[in-house]
């Protein structure tokens, strides 16, 4: 939040700043009960702290782009998973736990669905939003209207978690990670849904799509198999 405010109080200094995109995040619909998730839905019921902050700097970098002219954009991200992704997620919690023997734990019984996207498609999305900044124009009041959008980048295919970690498993077996007898059964455990966390994510990108003729389209099955040869190379 600190280094988000300190971007655009800094940005307000250069002119010449042509367009700022940055990171939000599907989070911010927080348990929206409506899918797919459309960036008209209303967003002012985080259940994190980490979606209100996200929701606050959509807030804040529309204040901006009203105020000083600013052209931004927000780019709603949806659980992103790849190649030399974040070990702190799932799936690579989940692929360094298994590599141990250990057993992973899957919230909500396993009934949660996730709009994986993965990492090649998200940057895909980042570069074309990047080329093409939102209007600069001026409203009946002659007043600039804040040069100000925002935008899911999801797979609009939300997956099961269990089917999620089954094809993990496939892939690293297939990547020589994990034994081919490996008993993953034994190694999952089912428990109940964390406060802080939602059912379902669930994006809808016909905003992007029409604007920027484009969605992410890898399959889970591409994207894992991805991850999990580039695991192997990393940590052989
Ligand atoms: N990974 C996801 O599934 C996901 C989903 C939704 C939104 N997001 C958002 O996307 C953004 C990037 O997420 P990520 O998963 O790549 O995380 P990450 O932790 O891999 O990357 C964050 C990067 O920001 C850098 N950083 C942190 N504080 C900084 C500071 N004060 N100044 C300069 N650099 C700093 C870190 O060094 C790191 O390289 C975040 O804003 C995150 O909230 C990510």
């Amino acid at each position: 939040m600190v280094g988000f405010f300190n971007i655009f109080e800094a940005c307000r200094h250069c002119e010449s700043l042509e367009h700022l995109v940055y990171a939000s995040s599907s989070s911010v619909y927080g348990s929206n009960k409506k899918v797919p998730y459309s960036t008209d839905d209303k967003v002012d019921n985080p259940v994190s702290l980490y979606a209100a902050t996200k929701k606050s700097n959509e807030l804040m970098a529309h204040a901006y782009s009203k105020l000083y002219n600013i052209p931004s954009t927000g780019l709603r991200f949806f659980t992103v998973y790849g190649p030399a992704g974040r070990p702190d997620m799932a799936y690579f919690g989940f692929t360094n736990k298994l590599v141990k023997g250990e057993t992973i734990k899957i919230f909500n019984y396993g009934n949660c669905k996730r709009d994986f996207t993965y990492v090649d498609d998200i940057v895909e999305g980042i570069v074309r939003v990047m080329k093409k900044a939102p209007d600069k124009k001026n409203g009946e009041d002659r007043l600039p209207i804040p040069p100000y959008a925002v935008y899911n980048i999801g797979n609009q295919n939300p997956e099961n978690l269990q089917d999620f970690v089954q094809i993990l498993s496939e892939e690293l077996i297939r990547a020589k990670i994990l034994p081919e007898d490996y008993d993953f059964e034994a190694h999952k455990e089912l428990v109940p849904m964390q406060s802080d966390d939602v059912p379902v994510t669930y994006a809808d990108t016909s905003a992007l799509e029409r604007d920027f003729g484009y969605k992410p389209r890898t399959s889970l099955r591409d994207g894992l198999r991805n991850f999990a040869e580039w695991y192997a190379e990393f940590y052989k």
